[in-house]
């Protein structure tokens, strides 16, 4: 585990590829992450669902129709149909060969290339124990528990992950809505990382955080107007669709380019 911790001490701040260069290419897709690494970032964010056997998949939404020619529950498909779809042309017709990753495809493809934030999204409650060992079983066969965030606003699946790994490095997503404090989530799940939107980035939390070691990630941030302000305010895990802006406007503000 001590990659990413030290990777994370050490580091001022950094760029996490939100669902891959999700600006640039389809979220969540081979593309994304070969383009997220091309930008230089240094953390690659993508989201995990499990199929109807049970495999785990790189994939956002519940259902296939925002970003496949796919419809239904990803839930209740095998791994082999969900493969066939095409998870690209919804972005442009370039991408007409894109297909969604399982997990242990992404893993071995960014082995070695980046640190990996995987959001496992909240599960059906009956689901949630299956969902979190099926993705620790992956990280850990794909040797990448040294360089993998586990962030979800799912905080049970959090606290029952820090119970079994301690060591392992985990993020609480702030549901929207909660005003509890970084330190308040901490306490409750064990995490290292507080992640919010940048519309929920206050000095409070920023302040609290700090007092208690916590880092903080913000989403999603496209625009100069949010980076100046994440910046300015000390936020560590710079999540973004475009992390070729960010690493620019980052270079420009440190003085670098
Ligand atoms: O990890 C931050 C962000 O990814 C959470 O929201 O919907 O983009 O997965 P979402
Ligand atoms: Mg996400």
């Amino acid at each position: 585990m001590d990659l990413l911790r030290s990777f994370v001490t050490e580091t001022e701040r950094f760029v996490v590829a939100h669902r891959g260069a999700s600006g640039t290419a389809p979220e969540n897709t081979m593309a994304s992450f070969q383009n997220a690494l091309a930008d230089g970032a240094r953390m690659i964010e993508l989201d995990v669902q499990l199929t109807s056997g049970n495999e785990v998949i790189v994939f956002h939404d519940d259902v296939l129709g925002r970003t496949t020619n796919g419809q239904g529950q990803v839930r209740t498909q095998s791994l082999n149909d969900l493969q066939k779809l095409d998870a690209g042309s919804w972005f442009s017709p370039e991408f007409v060969n894109e297909r969604i990753p399982t997990l242990e495809q992404a893993l071995d493809y960014l082995h070695d290339k980046a640190f990996v934030n995987i959001e496992i999204k909240p599960p059906k409650e009956s689901d949630f124990r299956l969902r979190l060992e099926k993705v620790l079983e992956t990280v850990f066969a794909a040797t990448m528990e040294t360089k993998t965030l586990f962030s979800s606003f799912h905080h049970r699946t959090l606290r029952e992950l820090k119970e079994r790994y301690p060591l392992l490095h985990t993020a609480a997503i702030n549901v929207p809505g909660d005003k509890r404090l970084p330190s308040e989530l901490s306490r409750e799940t064990g995490c290292e990382g507080f992640v919010c939107s940048i519309h929920e980035l206050t000095q409070k939390r920023i302040d609290d955080a700090k007092a208690h070691d916590i880092y903080i990630g913000v989403y999603t941030i496209n625009r100069k107007d949010q980076f100046d302000k994440a910046y300015k305010m000390g936020v560590k895990a710079l999540v973004t669709n475009f992390p070729a802006n960010i690493a620019q406007w980052m270079g420009e503000a440190e003085g670098l380019s």
